[in-house]
């Protein structure tokens, strides 16, 4: 089954094209990783998946359904159950500790104090920032923070996640240990996992590869072999 299914669209910014004609499905339970160059469109093909940006016409459907005909008031909401995000250099807000920053959507979504504190917990222990939750995002590594926003983006069960360039701000041993706990994430608990990333340590996580570029997105299956070996991660930080 498809959990992303792009047709005919077309999406420009005033008289810049960046997508035209792009027709694209995306199985659920992958790892995708999209590739291009710097202003080639990886960061707005999120955010049209993630519902920030609208396409100027064609249709994207997201588990099943078409974006286009839900309300706005819905379509907020079925974004926030559907979809997490992590956003280009890991926004974290830095007056708030990182279990404030985790529980944020959880406010937004009216979920109880008592619930969103407890799945923050439980999220902070598999991902090993459970020493770090009373501290501000300055006080912490850019490991823990980028895993910070990892348990934020986990914190409603989305069954997508999105993450524009999460291992940018990390040294390669860091990068290594977010992305494979993003693809025990895929492995685990079924969830999507689409990453926007230049770097090549990403492509061995991946079971599709999206290259954007000339306004099209051109996709490849990878084997899956190779990324299903990746799977049995036991990394020293969390219980992931
Ligand atoms: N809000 C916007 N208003 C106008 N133009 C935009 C807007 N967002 C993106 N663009 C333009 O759309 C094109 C694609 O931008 P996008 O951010 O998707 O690229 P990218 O592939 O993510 O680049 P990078 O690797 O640098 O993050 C660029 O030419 C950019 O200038
Ligand atoms: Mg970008």
């Amino acid at each position: 089954m498809d959990i992303i299914e792009l047709h005919d669209i077309r999406k420009q910014y005033g008289d810049r094209i960046v997508f035209q004609d792009v027709n694209l499905t995306i199985p659920v339970g992958s790892f995708v990783v999209v590739r291009g160059e710097s202003g080639a469109g990886k960061s707005t093909l999120l955010n049209l998946i993630s519902g920030l940006e609208i396409p100027n016409s064609g249709k994207i459907v997201v588990d099943g359904k078409d974006i286009s005909e839900l309300a706005k008031i819905e379509r907020t909401d079925f974004y926030r159950h559907e979809v997490g995000i992590i956003f280009q250099g890991s926004y974290l807000q830095p007056q708030f500790t990182l279990m404030e920053n985790i529980t944020l959507p959880g406010v937004f979504a009216g979920m109880p104090e008592a619930e969103r504190n407890a799945k923050a917990q439980q999220l902070a222990q598999m991902l090993g920032i459970t020493e770090s939750l009373s501290h501000l995002p300055s006080e912490v590594s850019g490991g823990q923070a980028e895993r910070a926003c990892i348990a934020r983006a986990l914190l409603m069960d989305p069954k997508i996640i999105l993450a524009d360039e999460p291992t940018s701000n990390l040294d390669e041993e860091n990068a290594i240990i977010v992305l494979k706990i993003l693809n025990a994430i895929r492995q685990q608990m079924g969830i999507t996992i689409i990453v926007a990333s230049h770097s090549r340590d990403v492509s061995r996580f991946a079971t599709q590869i999206l290259f954007v570029k000339n306004k099209l997105v051109n996709s490849e299956v990878v084997e899956l072999a190779l990324a299903a070996s990746e799977g049995e991660v036991n990394d020293n930080q969390g219980a992931i």
